[in-house]
């Protein structure tokens, strides 16, 4: 929070939460790390309820737009970050394993909303908890 609220003092016209967490994996038959600088950044749907979390946290203190990042594999994970306090998403690891996840995701989202009840995304930047 307190770099969500450094930035927008300095001028920031919006912030993109979260980035990797620094994790860390261990080759069992080496003994060693797996990554040759001993730990790394840690993607995908290990950190999502982490940015979820972030995301809600900074939501309280600033009105910034936020992108949200982190995990996002399906429509109903962009549900989950808008209604946390996201105003948009951004999609990285899960485009890696499948290059057409955000063309699939944008189809879904619709399909998706129509199950919730949602009938505009935008609405959702109003879902405050
Ligand atoms: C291979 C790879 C490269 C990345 N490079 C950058 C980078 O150069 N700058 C940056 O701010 N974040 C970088 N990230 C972090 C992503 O922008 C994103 O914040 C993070 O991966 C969490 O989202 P995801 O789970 O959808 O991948 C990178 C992530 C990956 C997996």
């Amino acid at each position: 929070m307190p770099l969500a609220q450094a930035a927008e003092q300095g001028g920031a016209n919006g912030l993109t939460m979260i980035n990797t967490l620094t994790g860390l994996s261990i080759d069992l038959k080496t003994r060693r790390p797996a990554l040759a600088n001993v730990t790394g950044g840690l993607s995908g749907p290990a950190i999502k309820p982490l940015a979820l979390r972030m995301i809600h946290q900074v939501r309280q203190v600033s009105s910034l737009p936020i992108i949200g990042v982190g995990g996002i594999e399906s429509a109903e994970d962009v549900l989950e970050f808008m209604m946390a306090g996201a105003n948009a998403v951004q999609i990285g690891a899960a485009s890696f394993h499948d290059p057409l996840a955000c063309p699939k995701i944008a189809a879904d989202l619709p399909i998706v909303m129509d199950r919730y009840g949602i009938k505009k995304l935008t609405d959702l930047w109003e879902v405050r908890f």
